[in-house]
């Protein structure tokens, strides 16, 4: 009973927190953040832009709101697919043995993104801002035809101030994105493409800056804590503004417990830090097993109006490294537990759904562990979001080990975005450097150390090196916590030789294992996984615990990894496609190292688990078959059909083995503690497969379009035991209100595709991963295989608030880059030929823009386009909102006409084939007024 209500309660918390971004902002007007993540069209592949060549056209070339191809706007791209992000294209792919097996032999390549939008007239004024939150790789974006960043690094966010170039009304906006996955930034599997949340912000002229509320709590004396706030202004507007800040902090249930004024005056283009403190006493701490988050809310107005509001969560905790006793979280001297992870998941890539990433966190949770290093970049902010809520510290990483002004950038964001999480005890500046042990190294992680400490001083620097730490001058000596990478021959040299130094681990173990399987075979790329596998860098699972267990300065380890992923197939290569490492296989199913994990750090409650499976081959009886027994109980008893093997002491470092002579049946563990018995399990031989049975992560999905969960695929025999060696091939059938969107087995030889509806099993397991649609309902998902009864799964899809998001819009070609003639008393030849070295005759004009005449004036508009991808000659013109008698034409012909002067769409059509056409609109006015066209034209 307290287990479920413990289990409830821990989802009901997951998912509020999964529901409320740290930063969670009202969606009225003052402040809206809207979700861009739906409606993109995709490319696959590059798209050359043309060559400048002609004074015109190299001209037009070097003008802010002049690009050509994919990223101008008036690009066709109405054949390109649809989306919705977060998306990854490079695991949508095969495999090729003849790229690069870093990469997990996934082909990257380049790519290309385009999604149109519209702005209402009432945000006119607002700062309108987009944002990235991870692009894998490189990335250059446009908006309306100019380039606004180019973003260098395929982990970090990109917010991009899109005021000056925005359109409002009918007058479409554009934002094209050319991603170049063929960088590589690591040496693992990065995926490609626009995998992390975008989203576009609206805010006041006056606004509080993204990432612009710090406000992390610091201990004063016994009960008593400051949270100095830090609230970061901005003003777009003509003229300076005095602002008023409020800063509340709620508790938990979100009742008041402090606030606090402050005012300031924000010049134009200024950031302003207003900086006031507050005081709390005796909070509720942020622990680990009760991961308490406060709220801080800040308003800001002027004249008593509310300009912005930020809502961000903290949490109040102490970190503490000592150099003799290792970590102290809130004055507990506690040993961290911790795994290293990438990013990518089975059937998604490192297009992560938050469900995902729960499930990946629940499960490292579940199995003891206390930490998760970010190998080797900035994690999202909705991974930040659940170790908040679920008290898992984080080692927080920064990519590029570059003090050059871009990279310097990149870890002040870093830094700036995730200083108020409780979760994050540690800022590393890198992760084996070569320059590690050189004056170099040691001057570019003193300045890195010290930007980190201008915006956040309360946690601790490190450096994961992985040697150098007795050279005369190495990194060890800028950082605050030594983090050694495989290390294990030195800890105790370091130690004595620098016994002032906090030290910890920041890279362990490096052992190989493929789950279900118990013998090495490299000829069929298989390792055992009786945990004797490691690479000569590295050590076992329960070699590298015992070195730090046993030592009480160190201060924890980092387990390299708690997941497989993609690339690094170490100690192997080809066909094998991602790595051996995880304690846990590329679908979140456990391997023996779990369960040795478990019984090593799991102190709460007992655990006892056995290995291997008890389905051997009829000619294996009567031969030994190794038993290991992993608990963390006192003692455990082994016992086979009943018949006693025998009994041993609990070793919690090396585990329990026996040699038992092979025999179909019941193979059973008794664990006890203190004489009783307190934990028990079996392994069973099972039967024949007769059905399938597939076993949702989750009660629920929640219909909000994103939310996603795994499904564990097994096969069953008649007594509705799960056979471990099934390898079935499984078809899947959906239907309702969810769909696929990846598959997997945690086989890293398996060439199957992750997406599509099969997969097999391997060694007994395999995952469909589900994700619902934007309704409530209910979602069917069927598992056929020949031979076995199917199995059947319905999970209701509830109903749900969705994420405010930017709508939608698929205008065809957008024609822009207009040129308006002279204005003239008498009719002008609307033909008239411009050379094309004169680019001042005929001024540039805007979309969307009206021109005063007085009355019986007439002028011209021209552009020129490329007739659409569509193999039909011609197509339709609709110019939007067009005020005035106007007459088009199209290459030297009439081809439509618009006769009264009031203001309404007018839609020709064409007959062109020429792939450059000249457009021109001859306008006439009898009367003084503006006329033109006021929204957008498109080619249809
Ligand atoms: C480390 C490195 C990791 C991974 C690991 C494999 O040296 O930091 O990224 O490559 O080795 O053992």
């Amino acid at each position: 009973m307290k287990k479920t209500i413990s289990i409830l309660l821990f989802i009901f918390i997951v998912n509020v927190i999964l529901a409320q971004p740290s930063i969670v902002n009202p969606t009225g007007s003052v402040h809206q953040r809207l979700t861009l993540n739906k409606g993109w069209r995709f490319h696959k592949g590059d798209i050359p832009f043309p060559e400048i060549k002609g004074q015109e056209m190299s001209y037009d070339n070097a003008k802010a709101g002049t690009s050509w191809g994919a990223a101008a706007p008036n690009y066709d791209d109405s054949d390109w697919r649809l989306l919705n992000l977060p998306h990854d294209w490079a695991v949508e792919g095969g495999f090729n043995p003849n790229v690069n097996i870093a990469q997990g032999y996934r082909e990257r390549g380049i790519g290309w993104y385009r999604r149109t939008f519209k702005l209402l007239d009432e945000d006119k004024g607002k700062h309108i801002e987009l944002q990235f939150d991870g692009i894998a790789t490189y990335a250059t974006i446009w908006v309306n035809g100019t380039i606004l960043h180019r973003n260098f690094c395929g982990y970090t966010s990109m917010y991009i101030d899109i005021t000056p170039y925005a359109n409002y009304g009918d007058n479409i906006n554009t934002v094209a994105v050319r991603v170049d996955a063929d960088t590589q930034e690591g040496w693992w599997y990065e995926g490609a493409g626009i995998y992390r949340n975008s989203w576009l912000v609206k805010r006041s002229p006056l606004h509080i800056i993204t990432d612009g509320v710090y406000a992390n709590p610091v201990k004063t004396d016994n009960n008593n804590w400051d949270i100095p706030v830090e609230v970061t202004l901005n003003n777009i507007a003509e003229a300076p503004v005095n602002a008023d800040i409020e800063v509340s902090v709620l508790d938990a249930a979100g009742k008041l417990i402090v606030s606090g004024k402050q005012s300031a005056t924000v010049g134009v283009f200024q950031n302003i830090p207003v900086r006031l403190t507050l005081q709390v006493d005796n909070p509720t701490l942020w622990e680990l097993d009760k991961p308490v988050l406060y709220t801080v809310k800040t308003i800001v107005k002027t004249k008593g109006v509310v300009q912005d509001q930020s809502i961000i969560k903290c949490g109040i905790r102490t970190i503490r490294f000592d150099s003799k006793k290792g970590f102290f979280l809130n004055d507990k001297n506690i040993k961290i537990k911790g795994v290293c992870n990438h990013q990518d998941h089975a059937g998604v890539g490192v297009a992560l759904p938050d469900g995902i990433w729960e499930f990946r966190l629940r499960k490292l949770k579940e199995m003891g562990v206390n930490a998760y290093r970010c190998a080797h970049n900035p994690p999202s902010k909705e991974f930040l979001n659940i170790c908040d809520s679920i008290g898992m510290m984080v080692f927080d990483e920064n990519r590029i080990f570059n003090t050059s002004p871009e990279y310097t950038r990149q870890l002040e964001w870093m830094v700036r975005r995730d200083r108020n999480r409780p979760s994050v005890i540690l800022w590393s500046v890198f992760n084996e450097e070569p320059m590690q042990a050189t004056p170099n190294g040691y001057e570019m992680v003193r300045r890195m150390s010290d930007v980190v400490k201008r915006l956040d001083s309360t946690r601790p620097v490190t450096a994961a090196m992985n040697g150098g730490f007795f050279s005369t001058l190495n990194v060890a000596n800028a950082v605050d916590l030594v983090g050694a990478n495989y290390q294990i021959r030195d800890y105790d040299k370091f130690h004595n030789e620098h016994p002032e130094k906090p030290f910890t681990s920041s890279e362990d173990g490096s052992a190989f294992m493929t789950r279900g399987e118990f013998k090495t075979d490299k000829t069929k790329n298989i390792m055992s996984s009786y945990d004797t596998e490691a690479a000569p860098w590295g050590a076992t699972h329960r070699n590298a615990w015992k070195q730090i267990a046993e030592r009480p300065f160190m201060a924890g380890c980092f387990y390299w990894t708690g997941f497989d992923y993609r690339g690094e197939p170490t100690p192997l290569q080809w066909p094998s496609t991602s790595s051996f490492f995880g304690i846990m296989d590329l679908c979140g199913f456990p391997k023996t190292a779990y369960f040795i994990h478990q019984a090593q750090w799991i102190d709460d409650k007992s655990v006892v688990n056995i290995a291997p499976h008890w389905n051997w081959p009829t000619d294996t009886i009567g031969k030994p078959i190794q038993v290991m027994v992993m608990s963390n109980t006192d003692s455990v008893v082994l016992k086979l059909n009943g018949k006693l093997i025998g009994g041993q002491k609990v070793d919690r470092y090396e585990m329990n083995s026996w040699n038992v002579a092979y025999k179909p049946g019941k193979l059973e563990v008794f664990a006890f503690t203190n004489g009783k018995m307190v934990a028990k399990n079996e392994v069973n031989t099972t039967g024949k497969a007769v059905q399938l049975r597939l076993t949702p992560d989750r009660k629920s999905l929640s219909g909000n379009g994103t939310d996603a969960m795994p499904i564990t695929v097994e096969v069953l025999d008649a007594k509705g035991r799960a056979i471990p060696t099934a390898q079935n091939k499984v078809t899947f059938s959906i239907s309702g209100s969810a769909q696929i969107i990846g598959l997997g087995n945690g086989d890293p030889n398996c060439h199957e595709a992750e997406k599509g509806n099969e997969r097999s099993l391997f060694n007994g397991l395999a995952q469909v991963i589900i994700q619902a649609a934007e309704t409530n309902g209910e979602v069917v998902l069927i598992a056929s295989a020949p031979g076995l009864k199917p199995a059947k799964l319905t999970i209701p899809v509830t109903s749900a608030k969705l994420e405010p998001s930017v709508a939608i819009e698929y205008p065809q070609i957008i024609l822009n880059n207009w040129r308006i003639s002279p204005k003239s008393l008498t009719r002008p030849d609307p033909n008239i030929v411009i050379a094309n070295n004169d680019m001042n005759s005929w001024e540039p004009i805007g979309s969307g823009t009206l021109t005063k005449v007085t009355g019986n004036e007439y002028f011209v508009l021209r552009t020129t386009f490329k007739t659409g991808k569509s193999p039909q000659a011609g197509g339709n013109i609709l110019f939007k909102k067009v005020t005035g008698e106007a007459e088009v034409w199209l290459n030297g012909k009439l081809v439509g006409k618009k006769g009264s002067f009031e203001t309404s769409d007018l839609k020709v059509t064409f007959t062109e084939t020429s792939e450059e056409c000249d457009l021109r609109i001859l306008f006439k006015s009898t009367t003084e007024s503006s006329i033109g066209i006021a929204g957008s034209t498109e080619l249809q």
